[in-house]
């Protein structure tokens, strides 16, 4: 059968679990080259370059928090490849509390990691795109972005943040046939909602129509759609992969 990205360059910010892990595997999968980060251990990225193939998957060390990290990840694709198809911003974090228990350095980290590294993202890899006239930007939003939710002001505003983002670039960028696209989810099993409580995850649960969290997997499909050819005629969407929970 036929490979959907065969000979695609892909970027996947925080490529070593969860979400972006099955992003970068289904992605390989479909024959795609994939230019991976991770942040902190090594370790991870390593097993999955020795699984999946050098060939296949590169790993890089990338701190979307900090402009200069960004900065030298931009450096060092521009001198590895000549084209980039793919983007896929899924790299983010929590810093979750109430209002009036945020501090201002909270809430520019999580804005930072979660949104301002997509516009120098978006704005660095959209360069090679137009020149081939066709791209794909894949940003991985929430459903929280949407709906709000209580303790994730920070979060929430940049997830919402990503959804304008989203909609400006895929109006600014469709004239060259480069497609814009956010992915939200609503409940996923990863870490990231690991640090919820017992009784958090079951109420969580018990609201979603399919009642259940997502997989990983089950995101990376999503992607994977607007990563191929599938998704030819769609541009400036935000997609909920929440089970039904924010309808
Ligand atoms: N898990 C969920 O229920 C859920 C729901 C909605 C949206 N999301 C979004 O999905 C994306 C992936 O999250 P996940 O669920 O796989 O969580 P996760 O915590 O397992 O993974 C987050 C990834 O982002 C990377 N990352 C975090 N801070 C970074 C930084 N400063 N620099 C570079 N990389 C950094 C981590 O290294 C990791 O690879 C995130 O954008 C998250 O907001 C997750």
């Amino acid at each position: 059968m036929e490979q959907r990205l065969t000979g695609k360059v892909c970027i996947v910010t925080g490529g070593t679990r969860g979400i972006g892990e099955a992003i970068v595997r289904a992605f390989v999968a479909e024959g795609a080259k994939v230019f991976a980060t991770y942040n902190g251990s090594v370790e991870k990225a390593n097993q999955l370059v020795a699984e999946l193939g050098e060939a296949h998957v590169h790993f890089s060390q990338l701190n979307t928090s900090s402009s200069e990290s960004i900065k030298a990840f931009v450096d060092f694709i521009n001198a590895e490849t000549q084209r980039v198809d793919v983007l896929v911003n899924n790299a983010g974090m929590t810093k979750d509390n109430l209002l009036m228990r945020m501090t201002e350095d909270d809430w520019d980290l999580v804005l930072d990691t979660n949104l301002k590294s997509v516009f120098l993202l978006s704005k660095a890899f959209s360069r090679p795109m137009m020149s081939q006239r066709k791209g794909r930007i894949i940003n991985i939003g929430s459903i929280v972005g949407s709906t709000g939710n209580a303790g994730q002001a920070n979060y929430a505003a940049s997830k919402a943040g990503l959804i304008g983002l989203t909609k400006s670039l895929a109006k600014e960028f469709a004239s060259r046939n480069i497609l814009v696209n956010c992915v939200s989810p609503g409940y996923v099993i990863t870490d990231m909602t690991e640090k919820l409580t017992d009784e958090q995850r079951a109420s969580f649960t018990g609201n979603i129509p399919l009642k259940r969290g997502a997989s990983a997997e089950e995101v990376a499909k999503v992607c994977l759609f607007f990563a191929s050819e599938d998704s030819s005629y769609v541009t400036g969407q935000n997609i909920f992969v929440d089970g039904g929970l924010a309808m």
